[in-house]
């Protein structure tokens, strides 16, 4: 295979988005809009991209470190053609093939990208663009063929009434040879409309000079859609969540509907599992078989496994739930839950770094944070965990066995014994050893006769 580069292209200002964050960090199924150009070139390959940014370009560089990229920053935006020559310096001494992405592009599949990098091989060509078919080509550069040849493109702008009816449109997407699309571009003016260096002016460059150069028309014009404003982010989202459901729907996932179902990319969950409206599946999450999920649930970076039934408004953040658990309704398992199968935590129990063992349950009104629960624990209602004495955090240890009665504190740091009781109402300061009875409460008074006399007075 000869040697991939890419260049993204990402200094335009976005100024349609109305917002103090650059328009490729908005999120688009959870990640940034700039996620999505990066992944495809990572696939396709390439492991050190060129990214062209413009406005807060130390925010981006922050942001997007782990990718490995290139930064190269183009201060003031004078068209296409100059961002692509700002990337000259970091793109020198490469050969082969130069892909030219968008930042702003995220629907764009890697089967088309793969259409487009053949062609342009085996064409041997010097350019390659990658058009679409649309209803609506207003504001695109439109494809001017000659024939079966590609001629030139042409900016709405500086178009013709007649070139303006074409509705073959530029989506640019590019492969180019490298390095001659360099010396290309050193040639292209800034001669029209808009005063620009038009990266699409090397097209009719290269045909004057006998070159090749090669249309690949997308299937689905779709994939090009380009995000300039929070319109089109919500329109592409909705497309990007359709496509993502469709996939889990035809693995044997029901979603009930999949127009208000809201599943991330990277999530994964096994077949007949059923998951109801309104449910957000955030980040890394994992999903096992036959679980089910109702309304309202909101899952972000966990995993659960099979069978585990979350019931409506329920809400897991960073955990690990196993098998044939049940939670909720209205549950919040936080960060470090683990919960080790068979578990169920009722309706308002709240969960931190928690360790549950087999069968350990919690049905109603509870915190458990900094926790260790053996098996078989029973803990009763309005159960907390006093884990903060206003400085330090403190663990509570339960082990196997135990019966915690209603309204119980615990006040960390603390152990309770196998197989003890904790009497209802109790304030535990002190470990409990095995199989005792824990009781804390002061004894109950009667003054029989009481009401009847205050009424006399
Ligand atoms: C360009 C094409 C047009 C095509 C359209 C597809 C040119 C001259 N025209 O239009 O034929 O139909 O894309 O969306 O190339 N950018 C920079 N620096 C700049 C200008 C743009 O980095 O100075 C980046 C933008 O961030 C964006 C991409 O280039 O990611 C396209 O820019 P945009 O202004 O949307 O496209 P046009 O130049 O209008
Ligand atoms: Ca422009």
């Amino acid at each position: 295979m000869t040697h991939l580069t890419a260049v993204i292209l990402a200094a335009g200002q976005g100024t349609r988005m109305k917002s103090g964050l650059p328009k490729v960090l908005h999120r688009l199924s959870g990640r940034p809009l700039i996620d999505y150009p990066l992944q495809l070139a990572k696939n396709l390959g390439v492991d050190n991209p060129v990214l062209v940014v413009g406005h807060q370009a130390e925010l981006l560089k922050a942001e997007l470190a782990e990718w490995g990229a290139t930064f190269v920053i183009q201060s003031e935006q004078f068209g296409t053609g100059h961002a692509l020559l700002c990337a000259e310096a970091a793109c020198r001494g490469v050969s082969g093939t130069l892909l030219l992405l968008c930042g702003d592009v995220p629907l764009l599949r890697q089967a088309t990208l793969q259409r487009l990098l053949e062609t342009h091989r085996q064409r041997q060509a010097t350019v390659s663009v990658l058009t679409a078919r649309v209803d609506d080509p207003y504001g695109y550069g439109r494809i001017i063929r000659n024939g079966d040849q590609l001629e030139r493109i042409v900016e709405e702008k500086d178009a013709t009434p007649a070139e303006k009816e074409i509705r073959e449109i530029n989506s640019g997407i590019y492969a180019f040879s490298a390095p001659e699309v360099f010396e290309a571009l050193n040639g292209v003016g800034r001669e029209n409309a808009q005063g620009e260096y038009y990266l699409t002016d090397v097209v009719a460059l290269a045909r004057a000079g006998g070159q090749t150069v090669c249309a690949v028309l997308a299937d689905d014009a779709e994939e090009i859609i380009g995000i300039n404003d929070r319109l089109q982010l919500a329109e592409a989202g909705a497309i990007l969540r359709q496509r993502i459901n469709r996939e889990h729907l035809l693995a044997g996932v029901s979603l009930i509907d999949p127009a208000t179902t809201y599943i991330d990319s990277g999530v994964t969950i096994g077949p007949d599992t059923i998951i109801h409206p309104g449910v957000h599946l955030r980040g890394t999450t994992r999903i096992g078989t036959e679980c089910l999920l109702e309304p309202g649930v909101v899952i972000t970076d966990s995993q659960i496994a099979d069978r585990v039934h979350v019931k409506p408004g329920t809400v897991i953040a960073e955990s690990e739930i196993g098998a044939d658990c049940a939670l909720g309704p209205m549950a919040h398992l936080r960060p470090g839950t683990v919960l080790q199968g068979n578990n169920k935590l009722g309706n308002f129990v709240e969960t931190k770094k928690a360790y549950l063992d087999i069968k350990a349950q919690a049905s109603h009104l509870t915190y458990i944070g900094d926790a260790e629960v053996g098996k078989n624990v029973n803990i009763g209602c309005g159960t907390i965990t006093c884990n903060y004495d206003g400085v330090n955090k403190h663990r509570t240890i339960i082990e196997d066995d135990v019966f915690v009665g209603s309204d119980t504190q615990f006040v960390a740091p603390v152990r309770i014994g196998r197989n003890s009781l904790i009497g209802a109402g109790s304030t535990i300061t002190r470990d409990v050893p095995p199989d005792s009875l824990a009781l804390s409460r002061s004894e109950q008074k009667i003054i029989e006769g009481w009401r009847l006399r205050k009424k006399q007075k």
